[in-house]
């Protein structure tokens, strides 16, 4: 199972890949301006520095809406770097453009996915990963882990190579439900990441190995 981070923040990038566990970072235009990244040249250059920190996939949304602009946006963004991952909305036009950048080789994400039929045509056209939106489902109280579970029977009859990349995701339950359903990458804020570190018998465990040496030394 890959670990991404769904976050524009270098800081919290860095501090993931410090882990040791990041396989790549997902962002999406509010991503980016939340951080205040705005302007097309110091978006290009901020996916530049994620790139940078770290060695896996990075996935950049385009604002096109239309095929053609797609194209030349995506074009544009899987040139920056081959980490590169072309982001494309659910949308019939993303689909084409999924389609035209598979046949090139330029990997893809089809996002805003909430449903199984969506995730179908990503597959057929080829994206290299689909984002199933679980948080934002059972933010409508519909079950987002339900669509993650469909999406992987759908995938596994056929054999689609598409990457499930479980996105959305709000907590550290989400990723091991997720986990057990085979999602293969789930996309998390940092703190549902750092979140599954923690126990307190752990905590406890420790404090207690280390008062027992103390005593013995
Ligand atoms: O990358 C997009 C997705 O993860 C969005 O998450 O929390 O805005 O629903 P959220």
């Amino acid at each position: 199972m890959k670990f991404f981070i769904d976050t524009a923040n270098l800081e919290q990038i860095k501090e993931a890949q410090d882990l040791g566990i990041l396989d790549g970072v997902t962002t999406n235009p509010s991503l980016m301006a939340k951080e205040g990244i705005t302007g097309k040249d110091n978006i290009l250059k901020h996916y530049k520095n994620i790139c940078e920190i770290v060695d896996g996939d990075v996935s950049a949304e385009v604002i096109a809406t239309d095929f053609d602009n797609m194209i030349k946006e995506g074009e544009e963004l899987a040139s920056l770097n081959n980490q590169i991952v072309v982001k494309l909305p659910m949308i019939k036009d993303g689909v084409k453009a999924a389609k035209y950048f598979s046949n090139k080789g330029i990997k893809t994400n089809v996002t805003l996915v909430f449903s199984a039929g969506q995730a179908l045509l990503a597959a057929k056209a080829g994206a290299t990963y689909v984002s199933p939106f679980l948080g934002r489902l059972d933010d409508i109280s519909t079950d987002g882990l339900n669509l993650i579970s469909e999406i992987r029977d759908i995938y596994d009859n056929y054999d689609f190579s598409t990457e499930i990349l479980a996105a959305s995701i709000r907590h550290t339950m989400h990723i091991i439900d997720c986990a057990k359903i085979g999602a293969d990458v789930i996309t998390s804020p940092l703190s549902s990441i750092t979140g599954l570190l923690k126990h307190p018998l752990t905590d406890i465990g420790l404090d207690k190995f280390l008062n027992d040496h103390k005593k013995g030394n």
